[in-house]
């Protein structure tokens, strides 16, 4: 890609995605590469970040990458870690601190006319998490703003387009933390702001081409968002050269086999949808444990896949709706340059011996980017929308053995409760929904029946990213009528309640 690319060093800072995000936000493309591993081809990058840690750099463990090659070459930004980085490694003094520095300050400028500082007020607020202090600045180091406690908490580098900050700008509680990013990444290092998801699909679909030429392509689509927009880049750049195959495995919601098959082919989509439900359901016959079920789910899917990939004559390509967060290189707690890669396949695991090489369309994109891309392509919202679903499906959600049955009855509970969230106008509220089949009857009454039937449980949560997650405040009205509704409607089904967990310590699902 030839944009005006910003490249982000980590040095493992649990902020570093949201320096990215924030850095994206601007419309300018930017990358993470890892303290250790730093880009050979420097030269394509506009500007450089130095990321926070989780080390002290006076530490035994201390991260120093030799920066010689960057520094006045390009214009820098130290954030946190790299401050001190900066610091400890010119000239300067970094101290364990008196006070502990966490939470919120407020800057004090000693050069308010930087343009640095462009637009940002005298005692904007800032967020702090170190544990070291600047002491001493560096050779050359010329002091821009205090904080209460932090004498040092902004400075640059004389002669150089360096400059260095304790607090992080990155986080939602800095308030004016992008102005003071757009500041510098625009105002000083003259990055253009060019990168947005038109001009992305632009250049997706021409590198795409470039590279799949007259190739055919197979892409197994799960209903999700990812590899929806996947398939939509591939089949703007190779049409019908893209084979997508779309699997019912009989754990889906209600009707959503049909459902999204169709709106697939409105999309144009060159899509065969398998049904293979009692391919899965034999598979899953007598498995109660919940990682014997996934495992038994992701064999069959690949058996699936794999049947009907063999049907395209010479397919060479597998598509896959990999992200972002799922290829970025962490560096690893323990600070060893042992960095670990995360890996995630959408398709519940690489049929390798289909021996097709990969190919990932988004796997420089955020969730949220996306969306975004997806948009502007004129997809649809309620297929950008949708909220997460598991691969396994309702499996790991009726807990123990799975039968038809238990099957059906979920679909039904499942269905009154998301619809129900739709026409309440809380589906979009909710970052993730669904309904679980627990193992356990109880006693109801009904007319003047005893009845002994399944209890159901309903959860929705809030997340961002589904590792941290909170139960959502669901009006009381609405469950009250989501209840009565799961009971009256839903054979076998007398009793609801709310599940109120948050993640940790809880998961998401129940298996
Ligand atoms: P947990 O239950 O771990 O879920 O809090 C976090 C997110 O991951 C989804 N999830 C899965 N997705 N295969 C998937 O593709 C799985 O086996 C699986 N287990 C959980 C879950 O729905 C939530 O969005």
């Amino acid at each position: 890609m030839q944009h005006n690319k910003v490249l982000i060093l980590d040095f493992g800072s649990q902020y570093t995605q949201l320096i990215a995000r924030r850095v994206r936000e601007l419309n300018i493309y930017c990358e993470i590469h890892p303290f250790n591993k730093i880009p050979k081809e420097i030269e394509g990058y506009k500007a450089v970040i130095l990321s926070g840690s989780p080390f002290s750099v006076r530490g035994e463990n201390a991260l120093h990458p030799d920066l010689t090659k960057i520094r006045s070459e390009k214009p820098m930004l130290a954030v946190c870690y790299g401050a001190q980085y900066l610091a400890h490694f010119s000239g300067g003094e970094v101290a364990p601190s008196n006070t502990r520095e966490y939470g919120r300050a407020n800057l004090s400028f000693i050069k308010p006319n930087e343009t640095f500082f462009n637009n940002i007020h005298e005692g904007s607020q800032v967020w702090m998490s170190h544990s070291d202090t600047i002491k001493h600045l560096p050779t050359n180091g010329v002091l821009l703003a205090s904080t209460h406690d932090v004498q040092n908490a902004a400075f640059k580098i004389e002669g150089e387009e360096t400059y260095a900050i304790q607090f992080h700008p990155e986080v939602y509680h800095s308030t004016d933390g992008k102005q003071l990013l757009e500041n510098f990444l625009v105002h000083i290092a003259k990055v253009e702001q060019d990168w947005t998801p038109q001009s992305f699909v632009e250049e997706t679909v021409e590198e795409l081409q470039n590279k799949l030429g007259n190739d055919k392509v197979v892409l197994g689509l799960s209903g999700g968002v990812d590899s929806s927009v996947a398939a939509m880049l591939l089949h703007k750049a190779i049409g019908k050269n893209l084979y997508c195959i779309f699997v019912n495995n009989g754990l889906l919601r209600k009707n959503e086999f049909p459902d999204v098959l169709d709106q697939y082919k409105g999309m144009g989509l060159n899509v065969k949808g398998v049904d293979a439900s009692a391919r899965f359901l034999d598979a899953l016959a007598g498995l109660s444990d919940p990682e014997e079920k996934r495992k038994a789910i992701g064999r069959v899917f690949i058996e699936v896949f794999d049947d009907e990939a063999h049907l395209i004559e010479d397919v060479k390509w597998l598509a896959q709706g990999t992200i972002y967060p799922d290829v970025i290189e962490s560096v690893s707690a323990t600070g060893g340059p042992s960095a670990t890669i995360k890996s995630h396949h959408n398709v519940g695991g690489l049929p390798d011996f289909m021996k097709l090489k990969v190919v990932e369309p988004l796997k420089t994109l955020f969730k949220d980017e996306v969306r975004r891309v997806g948009a502007s392509m004129n997809m649809e919202a309620v297929l950008l929308g949708r909220h997460p679903f598991p691969g396994p499906g309702l499996a790991i959600r009726i807990l123990g053995d799975i039968t038809a049955e238990k099957v059906r009855i979920l679909q039904e509970v499942d269905a009154v409760f998301i619809n129900g969230l739709k026409e309440w106008n809380l589906y979009d509220k909710v970052w993730q929904a669904g309904a679980i089949l627990l193992p356990v009857n109880s006693v109801g009454v009904m007319g003047d029946e005893r009845t002994y039937e399944k209890c159901v449980a309903l959860r929705a949560v809030e997340s961002t990213d589904g590792m941290t997650a909170d139960w959502v405040n669901l009006p009381y009205k609405f469950l009250q009528k989501t209840s009565n509704d799961i009971i009256n409607k839903v054979k076998g089904v007398n009793r609801v309640v709310y599940d109120i967990s948050s993640k940790p310590p809880a998961t998401i699902e129940w298996e």
